[in-house]
């Protein structure tokens, strides 16, 4: 089963059956204000904050096939009565001769036809303006003429998203709009909590002439709402009652009559949907989007930002799937992410409970690091500013009010308040945006720890650098009984809460890694003694690590409060671990005959053609001395699932072991992309990764869940540019290291790196996997494979030979 296709060409994604097994959405504008569109036109909009103000009333869990908060109705005046019908399917569900929903970069476009009209509409939020824009044409496709009205709608909720749903009481008594009569006989209607009135104001308006309205949700359904979404009774009079609603739950609707249409004729609607803080400012946020090319030019605008921020990497390789991923919707996901952090999504549900997340912003910022480099460091600022003086991070917060919280590791009085990992990512996250822009200065840059005094003012601040050097810090001193790190509440696996005292074998990796980086960090900086004292740390853990860590074929996971090992062939669940394996390689830990072992059972235990298993065998009922892993049936999510986020980790460990072969096969089986043609199976979106999907253990192995908001995102779309294909920035210049199937004869990569332009051509003509045999920059040979820095905007042509 197939519902869609790519079309490269136009950066879409087009989808041509409305019925997706779960709903695919698209995101539109950002934090700032913007939400996402499902595949049926409903909207989940927000601005600034999804918990604390929300616009529309977007309920995820009802049935696809319900009204969700923004649709429009389609109505033919016939000599037998009117037929109402929604151009979106929902929430009418009408039989369609064309549906098309292109999913696009920032914007949905809808092409559909019912009933012999034709409409098609784009919705996105402009990049200069904070609202949403919804711009129909509709046009008489049939061969008589039709008498067409068209009323847009959508349902508000409470700005406080959660109180909505808990207060029934002070919430109904607070929900109020007005009609604001305006030139040409349009209209904006207002909607506001009492408390905001003069404050924070929706509207919502269109461009042409409106002869009715309606606020009242319950009046538009009529007969007390036994009137429905998918036919509602006061569609059948000719005007809507013109109700400004004191209370209750309040929408939005427009009546336009836009007259007798010829065949062939077009009309257009315009309408904008948004937020300001009073009447005047409305009034001339408006007038913005009032004409079509006004709309247009918006859209070019929008395009033009995503040329910019694709045209900085672009490949051709012989795999077609691989190339629509990494030139247009994987680091397009990356942005997305970047963005929104753990906010908002289908899975999300934006009420507050996560926000920004430090490990995960910290992640995600790496996805962005070669299209937008700079909008790298003020998230990686704000992360620092959540840093603790110890060392350790908080573990999310809220950008708004940056307060900042230990999530769940709070739950439990008895549990660490702490994940011994979240503070070893941000030195991932900031040398690699040093490597990859030259800002060395931003090392310097003074930045609060989290804690303040009575006053609120930071007790502490420090340099960058010096953030950096307090996480080593803290994990250098949070040691325990074995010499390793304590496993804290969790690590990068949150839902493995062993007793105080467990120790990890992860957060060693991660440690090695983030020392590493030091270290390269103080050689290039002429630092030698701190180059050394790092290079010692690092050597003393990862003796420590192997003294205890191998368990005969592969190495473990954690040690618990006893410590008896888990990830061990002596454990009957959660046996072998994926991060146990590809992080050993990827800190360099792991001797190379064990590094292989390793990576091999990783392959005969945890590999199936869907993805790599985070763990086997998962646990089977709960266990409340491993904690939340034990809450999943086996095979689901972080018990023995398909845990998409460490995958590209065994990529990059294989890369770093020459295996362009198996580094590829782990790409490839679970490129959403390449599971086009069988969507029954796996049912998210195919343009976006998704975190998890069902493992083999699961009965129903291969189903995928959690789309866009994940770290895969960022990591797949690293594994693959930096890994496979092998351009890494470092301090020097650019490393060209490819890492492929040897059935590859070759492929190009463009890549921006600082401000040059390399335009770089691998061949491949012995076949091999990995390995350099010569490279020659504008004609002239190269001693090393890094590309040396020019500051000069020029442009460079590569030839690397491989063999
Ligand atoms: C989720 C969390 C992430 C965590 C992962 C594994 O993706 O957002 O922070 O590392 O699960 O438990």
């Amino acid at each position: 089963m197939k519902l869609g296709y790519f079309n490269d060409a136009h950066r879409e994604y087009i989808i041509t059956d409305p019925k997706t097994p779960v709903r695919w959405i698209n995101y539109i504008g950002t934090l700032a204000f913007g939400g996402f569109v499902d595949q049926t036109g409903g909207a989940l909009l927000c601005k600034g904050d999804p918990a604390l103000n929300r616009i529309t009333k977007y309920i995820p869990q009802l049935p696809a096939s319900s009204f969700n908060a923004e649709t429009l109705y389609l109505r033919i005046n016939t000599p037998t009565g009117y037929r109402v019908f929604s151009p979106f399917f929902v929430p009418t569900l009408d039989p369609y001769q064309r549906y098309e929903c292109r999913v696009g970069l920032g914007y949905s476009r809808f092409i559909t036809e019912f009933y012999g009209i034709r409409t098609e509409v784009v919705i996105f939020v402009p990049p200069d303006g904070e609202r949403e824009v919804r711009h129909y044409h509709f046009t008489n496709i049939s061969s008589s003429q039709i008498d067409l009205d068209a009323i847009p709608v959508v349902e508000y909720t409470h700005f406080d998203a959660l109180k909505q749903f808990t207060n029934a009481d002070w919430v109904p008594q607070t929900m109020q709009s007005r009609a604001i009569p305006q030139s040409d006989e349009r209209l904006v209607l207002l909607q506001y909590a009492f408390m905001r009135r003069d404050t924070a104001v929706n509207y919502f308006t269109s461009n042409r002439s409106v002869s009715s309205f309606e606020t009242q949700r319950r009046i538009f359904l009529g007969d007390y709402e036994f009137g429905s979404w998918t036919a509602p009774l006061s569609l059948n009079g000719t005007e809507l009652s013109n109700t400004e609603a004191q209370r209750g739950d309040n929408i939005a609707a427009l009546m336009h009559h836009l007259g007798v249409i010829q065949p062939g004729e077009v009309r257009h609607l315009i309408t904008q949907l948004g937020q300001a803080d009073g009447l005047n400012t409305i009034q001339n946020n408006i007038n913005a989007f009032l004409q079509p090319e006004q709309v247009e030019s918006s859209l070019t605008d929008l395009a033009r930002f995503w040329d910019g921020y694709l045209s900085r990497l672009q490949v051709s390789t012989p795999d077609e799937s691989m190339n629509h991923m990494l030139n247009i919707h994987n680091p397009r996901q990356c942005y997305i992410t970047k963005n929104w952090s753990r906010y908002l999504s289908l899975y999300q549900l934006g009420f507050g409970a996560r926000g920004i997340g430090f490990r995960d912003s910290s992640q995600d910022v790496m996805g962005i690091l070669s299209n937008a480099p700079e909008e790298g460091k003020p998230l990686i600022r704000m992360l620092l500013h959540t840093q603790k003086r110890n060392g350790s991070a908080m573990h999310q917060f809220n950008p708004l009010t940056m307060v900042a919280s230990q999530g769940d590791s709070q739950e439990n009085e008895d549990a660490p308040h702490y994940y011994s990992d979240d503070h070893l990512w941000i030195i991932l996250a900031v040398l690699g945006y040093v490597k990859e822009t030259g800002d060395f200065d931003f090392l310097d840059e003074i930045i609060p720890f989290y804690e303040k005094d009575r006053n609120g003012n930071p007790s502490e601040s420090g340099t960058v650098l010096e953030h950096l050097k307090r996480s080593i810090t803290f994990t250098s001193l949070d040691i325990g009984e074995h010499g390793l790190p304590l496993l804290g509440f969790a690590d990068w696996n949150d839902t493995v809460n062993l007793r105080k005292g467990a120790e990890s074998f992860f957060t060693a990796n991660l440690y090695g890694k983030a020392l590493l980086e030091l270290v390269a960090l103080f050689h290039h900086m002429d630092d030698k003694s701190n180059a050394q004292a790092y290079l010692h740390a690092y050597q003393a853990m990862r003796d420590t690590y192997n003294q205890h860590g191998w368990d005969g074929q592969w190495y473990l996971r954690y040690l618990d409060a006893d410590g008896s090992p888990l990830g061990s062939h002596h454990n009957t669940h959660g046996q072998i671990y994926l991060n146990g394996q590809s992080w050993a390689v990827i800190s360099g830990f792991a001797p190379l005959e064990k590094a292989q072992q390793a990576m091999q059972s990783l392959f005969e235990i945890l590999n199936t053609p869907n993805g790599i298993k985070l763990s086997a065998p998962g646990f089977n009922g709960f266990d409340s001395t491993k904690g939340g892993v034990s809450t999943y049936p086996p095979g689901a999510k972080e018990n023995g699932g398909i845990f998409l986020h460490a995958n590209p980790w065994a990529i990059i460990a294989e890369t770093l072991l020459g295996n362009g072969e198996r580094a590829y096969q782990y790409y490839t089986q679970i490129n959403p992309g390449a599971k086009n043609e069988r969507i029954e199976e796996y049912e998210c979106e195919p343009y976006v990764y998704a975190q998890n999907i069902l493992g083999d253990e699961h009965p129903q192995f291969g189903l995928a869940r959690n789309s866009w908001l994940t770290g895969t995102a960022s990591w797949v779309y690293q594994a693959a540019t930096m890994y496979i294909l092998g351009l890494r920035p470092t301090y020097r210049g650019l490393l060209v290291d490819p890492c492929i199937p040897p059935t590859w004869p070759g492929f190009t990569i463009r890549r921006y790196f600082r401000s040059a332009c390399y335009e770089i051509t691998v061949s491949n003509p012995q076949h091999v996997q990995h390995g350099i045999k010569s490279v020659e920059i504008d004609g002239q040979g190269l001693a090393d494979n890094i590309l040396p820095i020019y500051s000069d905007g020029s442009e460079h042509h590569v030839r690397v030979i491989l063999g």
